[in-house]
């Protein structure tokens, strides 16, 4: 894959990555605003382009197509606002159709290509928290500073139901896990830009931990990766 040369002297980069559910969304805009630098969820640029590609009535198996979308999206991000073609779709991007659409052609290299400068392009000073699964590994190699979140497959399922329950949908314990494991299957076993931890990444489980507390120890990972720069 073609990488745009960065170099340190840009604005620096948090990577959060991570399987489904895992709290990398909260816990990367939490991040964000202590730090009062900007986010980047990478993983509503692939929900965009499911999106875009299912009311376009483009097949999910179609790479040529649905990497045509992914490079023509015209979409915009405003607080916690998601535009595609000026309509907020914020809470069609969530649905779980889209979520399933957008893991299977997040595994085609075309998809990722026409993703990639887009993703770069969010990095401006003074600073950028973006979470995702491949943040580390593929778009910002020279990250600040890499977290890998990860959580058991139950808790996540829990957190998920939770959210869609609050959220007035209503969600099946059983239909979640099964569709959790099958996502975390696609995202770790496909062949481009696989979830996986970066070397240089700092692996943290929150399982166990509140989103204030896993929030709080990456906020310490970088108060102490600076103490040393
Ligand atoms: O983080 P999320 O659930 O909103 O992401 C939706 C899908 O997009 C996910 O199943 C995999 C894909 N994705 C990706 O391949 N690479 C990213 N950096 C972010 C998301």
């Amino acid at each position: 894959m073609t990488q745009t040369a960065t170099t340190s002297s840009q604005a620096p980069v948090i990577t959060i990555d991570g399987p489904t559910a895992s709290g990398k969304g909260t816990v990367a805009h939490r991040v964000a605003k202590a730090l009062g630098w900007a986010v980047l969820d990478s993983g509503a640029l692939y929900r965009l382009t499911a999106l875009a590609a299912l009311r376009r009535g483009v097949a999910p198996d179609d790479e040529p197509g649905v990497a045509r979308v992914a490079e023509a999206l015209d979409v915009s991000f405003e607080g916690p606002h998601v535009y595609l073609e000026g309509a907020d779709v914020g809470h069609d991007i969530r649905r779980e159709e889209v979520g399933n659409f957008a893991s299977r052609v997040a595994a085609f290299p075309g998809v990722r290509q026409a993703l990639l400068e887009r993703q770069r392009a969010f990095r401006l000073p003074p600073g950028l928290v973006a979470d995702g699964r491949d943040m580390g590994t593929v778009v910002f190699p020279d990250a600040s500073l890499k977290v890998f979140l990860v959580a058991d497959v139950v808790a996540r399922a829990e957190r998920r139901r939770k959210q869609l329950i609050e959220k007035g949908i209503s969600a099946n314990l059983d239909d979640l896990l099964r569709d959790m494991r099958e996502r975390d299957a696609r995202d770790t076993g496909r062949a481009t830009a696989p979830l996986a931890p970066a070397a240089d990444a700092h692996v943290l489980d929150s399982s166990n931990l509140t989103i204030a507390e896993t929030v709080q120890a990456i906020l310490d990972f970088w108060q102490k990766a600076n103490a040393g720069a």
